[in-house]
């Protein structure tokens, strides 16, 4: 007995001590010992800070996702009805089409430019569905990358999406800017923007986003985009819009496409990337679309052919179940004025919490002039907030924000709109 425990002891330290001789040859002989620490996603990564907090008053106004009046996340009703419709019907989990579902693609092209609209009318669309808003511009920026026959080069506003510029330039476009925001106004700076867009090389290509523009919450009036559809077609620049916003900005999802439509009625060929993300609050279920314009029947035919041929490798073909919560919501009369009702519902509450924490900031004696907190629309605040303001916010009050100073409205709740405005107050006052 004593005999075999001793074998077992000396046979357990024998493997041990091969094991840490394996560790350390592995470690010594390693691919990857020249791979670097990369940084935290500068929007994404607040949330992973927000969440090692301890305070109880803390508040994530990091990234955009709406939260009901009680900070929690929300799940529209209207979704949660058409989720109890597609459980009675009992589908399949069969495999989409490469270019996902046909049905939802018609439905998010039409709620784009609106129903009976003649692009559709005359199947000049080429649709997919898409990994929510990324994975759709995503889809888009490979596509120029591959096929647009001008500069491959893309012209951003500044400042953009956090996630524009690495997106664009990993599907292998060149990132250029324009000006846009006027940090003294705290508004558009539209004589800089049209200045520079006068000064892009013809053939190239600029991104517009659609309406509530991230993170400014600054959009060009309906003359603005005007000048600047004639301005573009002059030019013959090629306008990609980002539309992840639809119903956000307004509450009103027609007055939201105002610029999509007013582009395509003056005839540009337009790339167009949609999300459900925000306006169906389908964050997680990664549902959005991308589209092409083009000026047949036949080459649409040719351009879908060809974004199918890149997704393929590419993921294969998209999930299925954010699709057919769109297209139940979207099909069904009633669900869909439920919906608008919810969007709405959501568009105001971010309204009225602009004017609380306007009114919470006067009443907390600041002397700033905080007017583009109530002038800016959408998602975002971009309050103009140093990085060193910033940074007190963070480890003094446990508010987190990107380091560009742009809160997410969504985050904000009558309940934390006081302690925010003090906050906000102390790091500026
Ligand atoms: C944001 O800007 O916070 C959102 O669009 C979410 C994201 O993916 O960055």
């Amino acid at each position: 007995m004593a005999h075999t425990t001793k074998l077992f002891l000396t046979t357990s330290k024998f493997l041990k001590s091969c094991n840490s001789l394996h560790v350390a040859v592995r470690f010594s002989s390693s691919w990857w010992s020249h791979v670097e620490m990369g940084p935290p996603d500068p929007i994404l990564g607040v949330t992973e800070a927000f969440k090692r907090d301890q305070n109880i008053k803390k508040i994530n106004l990091g990234v955009g996702a709406y939260r009901d009046d009680n900070g929690k996340p929300y799940v529209l009703p209207s979704v949660r009805k058409a989720e109890e419709k597609i459980k009675i019907k009992d589908m399949d989990k069969e495999y989409s089409a490469i270019s996902g579902n046909a049905e939802f693609c018609e439905h998010s092209i039409n709620l784009a430019l609106g129903d009976g609209n003649e692009i559709v009318t005359n199947k000049l669309n080429a649709t997919v569905q898409g990994i929510s808003g990324t994975g759709s511009l995503f889809v888009g920026a490979q596509f120029l990358s591959r096929h647009f026959p001008g500069n491959k080069e893309i012209y951003l506003p500044i400042p953009s999406w956090g996630n524009h510029n690495p997106l664009f330039r990993l599907a292998g476009l060149t990132v250029k800017t324009y000006r846009y925001y006027d940090p003294k106004t705290y508004g558009l700076d539209f004589k800089g923007v049209v200045e520079d867009i006068s000064n892009i090389p013809e053939k190239s290509i600029i991104l517009l986003h659609a309406c509530a523009h991230n993170p400014t919450g600054v959009d060009p009036k309906p003359e603005q985009w005007a000048q600047l559809s004639s301005l573009i077609k002059k030019k013959n620049l090629f306008p990609f819009f980002d539309m992840a916003y639809q119903g956000f900005a307004s509450g009103d999802l027609t007055r939201d496409a105002f610029a999509v439509r007013l582009f395509i009625k003056e005839g540009h060929e337009i790339a167009l990337a949609q999300s459900y993300a925000k306006n169906m609050g389908l964050y997680g279920e990664r549902v959005g679309a991308f589209s092409l314009v083009a000026s047949s029947k036949e080459e649409a035919a040719r351009i879908l052919s060809q974004l199918k041929i890149m997704i393929r490798p590419m993921y294969s073909n998209p999930p299925i179940y954010g699709a057919r919560i769109v297209n139940e919501i979207l099909s069904n009369s009633e669900l869909r004025k439920e919906w608008l009702r919810d969007v709405k519902g959501m568009a105001d509450r971010i309204i009225s919490v602009r004017t609380k924490l306007r009114d919470n900031l006067k009443r907390n004696g600041s002397i700033r002039d905080w007017s583009h907190i109530t002038d800016q629309i959408g998602m975002f605040c971009y309050t103009g907030l140093k990085p060193n303001e910033v940074e007190k916010l963070i480890k003094d009050f446990s508010i987190y924000l990107t380091k560009d100073g742009r809160i997410s409205m969504a985050g904000v709740t009558s309940k934390n709109v006081e302690y925010l405005a003090q906050a906000i107050h102390e790091v500026t006052k």
